[in-house]
């Protein structure tokens, strides 16, 4: 089985990916809309949700488990160690903004919580110290995304506004460093140009997942996909229509 954890419905981006890759195997996912937002939280809270959200997946069966939010992948490195593997978003997109950049600028965005952990930052420093990063807050994406204002002209000015330090700063990549803004992704295209690769770190993960899987012989079951959540939200059937393109089936849990 595999666990994945976001701080709400967000993460079901992450999960779309995976469940391309796996649609046979048993999936669980937990959306911890009871600590919801993460990305305004100290770390050492988003640390203490994070451990919770894990020892639930494992007790389910996880034999391995992804973070599926950026803003708790930023501190993966406080986290427990544990007897199955823990995947985080931002090391898969790490890496390939890596490979991918041709004059060593790398512009990330996501929550508050995320681009000031440095997580980004620091990460893409430790496999090549040449490259530097721009990394830009944009906490007002999130909640776009989930009042489905995606294609108004007022999101179109908040992005330009938001996009414009990266532009100056010459990046030839940037990390959609946060599980809303794939959503997004051909709206911030159209202002960065076609030159400018854009990394989801929804899709870098599902290549790592793929890659540790195999590599430790882990044996996935067959089964159906189970979705928990620590609670309701008014708006919880609209974004994962919205994310999925189809009505879930959530279950709640106590965890908190
Ligand atoms: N899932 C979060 C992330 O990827 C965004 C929403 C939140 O702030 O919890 O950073």
């Amino acid at each position: 089985m595999i666990g994945i954890f976001d701080s709400g419905a967000g993460g079901l981006t992450v999960y779309k990916e995976i469940a391309v890759a796996y649609p046979e195997k048993q999936i669980i996912y937990l959306g911890d809309l009871a600590n919801l937002p993460y990305g305004s939280k100290s770390p050492e809270m988003i640390r203490r949700i994070a451990e919770k959200n894990i020892d639930f997946l494992i007790s389910k069966g996880a034999k391995i488990i992804v973070i599926a939010c950026n803003t708790a992948s930023g501190r993966s490195p406080l986290l427990k160690k544990r007897p199955v593997p823990i995947l985080n978003v931002i090391d898969p997109a790490v890496k390939l903004a890596a490979e991918s950049t041709k004059n060593n600028k790398v512009g990330v965005i996501g929550t508050l919580g995320t681009i000031n952990s440095g997580a980004y930052e620091e990460r893409i420093k430790n496999i090549n110290p040449k490259i530097s990063t721009v990394g830009e807050a944009t906490p007002l994406l999130v909640p776009l995304v989930e009042e489905n204002w995606i294609d108004k002209i007022e999101t179109k000015r908040i992005l330009k506004h938001y996009l414009r330090p990266l532009k100056a700063a010459g990046i030839d990549t940037l990390i959609l460093g946060c599980t809303h803004y794939p959503l997004l992704q051909p709206q911030i295209k159209r202002i960065m140009g076609p030159k400018i690769k854009i990394i989801s770190s929804a899709q870098a993960v599902v290549g790592e997942l793929e890659k540790t899987i195999k590599n430790k012989k882990i044996k996935l079951n067959p089964g159906v996909h189970q979705f928990y959540i620590t609670d309701y939200s008014l708006n919880l059937d609209k974004i994962s229509q919205k994310f999925l393109g189809k009505k879930i089936k959530f279950e709640k849990v106590h965890l908190f």
